[in-house]
């Protein structure tokens, strides 16, 4: 072997896939196998979650390194939704599951805006590529179901309308672009808890009833374009849990208002408050707002929508 061909890198995959946001977000009764049915508008956000899998010797198994904001939150075992995604197209496809995956943090660690998520939709598509499973694009929307309710979003990234668990997509037509800062705590909040508390706080209900989807206005502003409009109409039912397991949420929305956001709202299960901007300069002002009130630990301006799980680079032999 020559000494170029020595020293080339192993085969590998670069993928990123976007952090969420939910423009709206309307939760039913919790159903019998322990999930709630929802109505939710998922918008994609340019944060990034990069996974990166390269290949390791025959039965060398899985393995996961994470660096990045956060990184050290971020657990390196099975019990991450990327390796559960590796062994879970290994599984599927009848592939050997091995595997070096690599995961760059730029969606806030616990924050309900989908960065587990993200990195397991990525991991899917690094691996699919690297191993040439060629699974069907259907087929791998369903094991990104079956690995999270949010995972089929961040396959498909820009706007859509979620049903079901959020996981039955609808892309929603928009125009132009929407300019976000969002405001995030040290300490997460874990997303069974917000739902637990949704259902201590809506008091026993009906089981089977579906969430009124009542999101006209809403979807009128995303295709014209209009941010006004936009801010006005946002809205999460697990804002009112989320404020009752977390009271200093209020204060976050509040400055966010006091400030001009065009509307604020708790994103997913929070504990990361969202605020529309008129413009990316206005996202700026919002954050620099938030952190002169030193309600949040860190701040992060995005844009949205962001395009769904992307293949970076390829690096083959
Ligand atoms: O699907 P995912 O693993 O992201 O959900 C985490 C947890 O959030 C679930 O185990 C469930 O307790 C709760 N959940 C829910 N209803 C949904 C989505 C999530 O109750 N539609």
């Amino acid at each position: 072997m020559s000494a170029r061909l020595a020293a080339a890198p192993p085969p590998s995959v670069r993928v990123r896939a976007p952090g969420k946001v939910n423009l709206t977000l309307r939760v039913g009764p919790v159903s019998n196998d322990g999930y709630h049915p929802l109505a939710t508008i998922f918008q994609a956000v340019s944060l990034f979650e990069e996974v990166t899998a390269t290949q390791v010797a025959p039965g060398a198994g899985i393995s996961l390194t994470v660096s990045g904001p956060q990184a050290e939150a971020v657990p390196t075992d099975e019990s991450n939704l990327a390796w559960r995604a590796a062994a879970l197209l290994a599984e599927r496809t009848g592939l050997p599951a091995d595997v070096g995956l690599h995961i760059t943090k730029g969606v806030p660690v616990a924050g309900g805006m989908a960065g587990g998520s993200a990195d397991a939709a990525a991991a899917l598509v690094a691996c699919d590529a690297l191993w040439d499973a060629g699974v069907p694009r259907p087929e791998l929307l369903e094991l990104a179901a079956e690995l999270g309710a949010d995972v089929p979003f961040s396959l498909l990234g820009h706007t859509a309308v979620g049903t079901r668990r959020g996981d039955l997509l609808t892309p929603a037509m928009t125009r132009g672009e929407f300019h976000w800062c969002f405001g995030t705590q040290r300490e997460g909040l874990s997303t069974p808890s917000v739902f637990r508390r949704f259902d201590e706080l809506a008091g026993p209900s009906t089981p089977d009833v579906a969430p009124a989807a009542d999101d006209t206005e809403l979807m009128h502003a995303l295709r014209a374009g209009d941010a006004v409009a936009l801010g006005k109409a946002l809205h999460n039912d697990l804002e009112a849990p989320a404020l009752d397991l977390r009271p200093e949420l209020a204060a976050v929305l509040d400055v966010a208002v006091s400030s001009g956001a065009l509307g604020a709202v708790v994103s997913g299960s929070g504990p990361t408050v969202a605020a529309l901007g008129r413009s990316r300069q206005h996202a700026l002002v919002l954050g620099a707002a938030w952190t002169a009130a030193d309600v949040v630990d860190a701040v992060w301006v995005a844009s949205g929508p962001a395009p769904g799980t992307q293949i970076v680079t390829s690096v083959s032999r």
